[in-house]
């Protein structure tokens, strides 16, 4: 089979079907053996837990052609883990974790041809979710649930590429203290639509959401953030009610052991945001997104790194974690997961 004819190095972060998808059913306390299928439609009782309650909960991860012509994923371990401890957190039952890793291999080395070469900017973005689907009326969890994974190629998330980015400090909440922000549920990001809709109304990318009491930097709708202090220390947002990013997680490791720079995961009071030389999102979609203005009502900070290109320190986190998931720079051990 031949690679598919797909404008790969122009198109944008968006829905494009592939031949195959991945089903398995839970139902009497246990999940079937699961299957590929070529049908990419699904019907459900008009009053399925997920349509009432918003049961659901799902997972972002990407499978890359490497230099020597591998299709490999990056650490689908963690992607498995956090559906776990999302799908706990909304009494939802767990998809084990080597269940996890066999769908994504089987639906990857299925949709082979729609790898992106490696080179072309692109990459299959891979989508796993789960959701309830018997009739529920009565605020209960379903008893019966479907996990699918499906994958789409996709390019750049943030229009422009590797350009950096303008955001704003927004009013509304993302997460409650104690809610379902560290976990990766549908309803964090329906609550989220409404604000990234306004924000991309008045020409900003993305939304800075701030913890409740408003002093504290949280992340964006779809991103953590990563700052860089004037002498090069990389900081990122600790917080309970943000979700654990497994590109931040995966920055740190880097910044620390590749890079040999300092780093620290603590609370950010915005107020310290003004002081720092660098800014960038970071996550499956977004990558690294070098974040060159933030605006709080108003008020305009303007990174030293501009709006042209990324900042120093953040291009060698880009270019080092890309490295690694493309196969030219040394993976830890484990972090790279050959599909073929
Ligand atoms: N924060 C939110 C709200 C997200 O939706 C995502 C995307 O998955 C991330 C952060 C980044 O997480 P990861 O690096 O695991 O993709
Ligand atoms: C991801 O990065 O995988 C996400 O789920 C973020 C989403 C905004 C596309």
């Amino acid at each position: 089979m031949a690679k598919k004819e797909i404008d790969w190095s122009n198109i944008g972060f968006g829905y494009i079907k592939t031949d195959y998808r991945y089903v398995s059913n839970f139902k009497d306390g246990s999940w079937d053996e699961g299957t590929l299928t070529t049908d990419d439609m699904i019907t459900l009782n008009e009053c399925a837990c997920v349509f009432q309650y918003a049961q659901t909960c799902f997972e972002g991860l990407k499978a890359y052609t490497t230099e020597d012509g591998h299709i490999v994923t990056f650490r689908p371990d963690l992607n498995a883990e956090r559906m776990m401890n999302s799908a706990a957190r909304l009494e939802m039952p767990q998809f084990p974790k080597e269940r996890f890793i066999d769908a994504i291999t089987k639906l990857v080395a299925a949709n082979a041809d729609f790898v992106p070469p490696y080179g072309s900017g692109a990459t299959l973005y891979i989508r796993p979710y789960m959701f309830g689907t018997n009739p529920v009326i009565g605020v209960k969890p379903a008893t019966e649930y479907q996990f699918r994974a499906f994958c789409t190629p996709v390019g750049p998330y943030f229009k422009g590429g590797a350009k950096p980015i303008t955001i704003r400090v927004t009013d509304f909440d993302r997460a409650a203290p104690h809610g379902t922000g560290h976990v990766k549920a549908g309803l964090n990001y329906a609550m989220s639509l409404h604000a990234i809709v306004d924000a991309h109304k008045q020409g900003y990318d993305e939304n800075m959401y701030l913890a409740a009491t408003r002093t504290y930097v949280e992340e964006t709708g779809g991103a953590n953030f990563i700052f860089v202090t004037k002498d090069g220390t990389v900081v990122t947002p600790k917080s309970d009610s943000i979700l654990p990013s497994i590109t931040r997680r995966s920055i740190l490791y880097v910044a620390e052991h590749y890079l040999g720079l300092k780093t620290e995961e603590r609370p950010v009071p915005f107020t310290e945001v003004k002081d720092f030389a660098e800014c960038g999102l970071c996550g499956t979609a977004a990558v690294i997104s070098p974040v060159g203005k933030i605006v709080d009502h108003g008020n305009e900070i303007c990174f030293p790194s501009g709006m042209e290109k990324m900042g120093p320190v953040i291009q060698k986190l880009y270019d080092t974690l890309t490295g690694i998931q493309m196969g030219h720079i040394e993976a830890p051990e484990g972090w790279i997961h050959v599909i073929k």
